[in-house]
């Protein structure tokens, strides 16, 4: 078993193989985790949000007609040329910033969609040894300080797993993995119970797990291990369970907003909650929202989404 833990995070894993079929037909040829708030895609608020924690290397879990993410985070040597030329700077930076100097991507492919269990053992090689980061991008987390920044500072005092979780109402466990324990120190709470979407009438509590987790390397051994789970798929929440029986794992409520994006309420509560406080466009959508909320929705649109 290995168990050495190091002080700092330094990768991140973004498991982005799934097929986003709630989003379809837009995610039928182009990734969900490309969909866009605003002006930024889904992904790149999940490799900011890790790179503003102080990760460098961030490990991409891709697979089939997922291409538009490595070409996001690729130079784009014709297009900033072009940007110089026309001395747009604020868009030129806008473009370098995606992928900092000092940032480096790897992608590793998940060939088939076995679960997110198997889509974070894709990523053991890269990982090797060290306790490392994981961020689901569907959950777009907002928080004064990032979220993964609250967990790592979390763990240089604690040193175990931890996964970040908030509560949700009972008639929604069987959407999330779902812990419970009984030592808890502030927001920190060390878990004794995992699991898997239950149904209301089963779950141990109403703490879910939410996209971030920081996991001690011997997460691999345990996932291999794993038989499928719930959906026929190997479990992330599964090898959690079974790491728990030899290493602490901690449950750690975050400070901040989660909007699942994940589904289309969530998303278009992200976009609009975004779009307000926008440098840009803030001003004068909040003006427009404000009289939209007098008259909902307009007959012709209503009659265009009818399919
Ligand atoms: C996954 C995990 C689940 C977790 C959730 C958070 O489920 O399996 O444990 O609570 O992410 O968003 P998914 O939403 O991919 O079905």
């Amino acid at each position: 078993m290995r168990n050495c833990h190091s002080k700092t995070i330094t990768k991140a894993v973004f498991p982005i193989a799934g097929l986003g079929t709630r989003f379809l037909p837009v995610t039928k040829a182009s990734p969900k985790e490309m969909l866009p708030i605003v002006d930024k895609p889904l992904i790149q608020y999940a490799v900011e949000e890790a790179y503003a924690a102080g990760i460098r290397q961030m490990i991409f879990v891709t697979g089939r007609t997922k291409r538009a993410i490595e070409d996001h985070f690729d130079a784009a040597h014709e297009l900033e040329s072009m940007l110089e030329y026309e001395q747009k700077q604020q868009l030129l930076d806008s473009v370098r910033n995606v992928t900092p100097d000092d940032m480096h991507c790897v992608y590793v492919r998940q060939a088939s969609a076995l679960g997110l269990g198997h889509a974070i053992l894709c990523a053991e090689k890269i990982v090797g040894d060290d306790d490392f980061a994981v961020i689901l991008a569907d959950d777009l987390m907002m928080g004064e300080t990032p979220v993964m920044q609250q967990m790592i500072d979390q763990y240089q005092q604690q040193q175990g797993s931890i996964v970040a979780v908030q509560d949700v109402p009972r008639s929604q466990t069987n959407l999330y993995g779902i812990v419970s324990g009984n030592e808890s120190q502030g927001a920190l709470l060390k878990i004794n119970q995992i699991v898997e979407k239950p149904l209301p009438s089963d779950a141990p509590g109403t703490l879910a797990v939410v996209g971030r987790y920081i996991l001690s390397a011997s997460i691999f051994d345990e996932l291999k291990k794993q038989q499928p789970g719930i959906h026929g798929e190997i479990q992330l929440t599964d090898g959690i369970a079974s790491l728990l029986k030899k290493e602490d794992v901690f449950s750690y409520r975050f400070n901040g907003r989660r909007y699942d994006c994940g589904s289309k309420i969530g998303y278009l509560q992200a976009v609009v909650d975004l779009a307000s406080c926008h440098p840009e466009v803030g001003e004068s959508f909040n003006h427009w929202l404000a009289n939209k909320v007098e008259s909902p929705c307009t007959e012709v649109f209503k009659q265009k989404q009818v399919n």
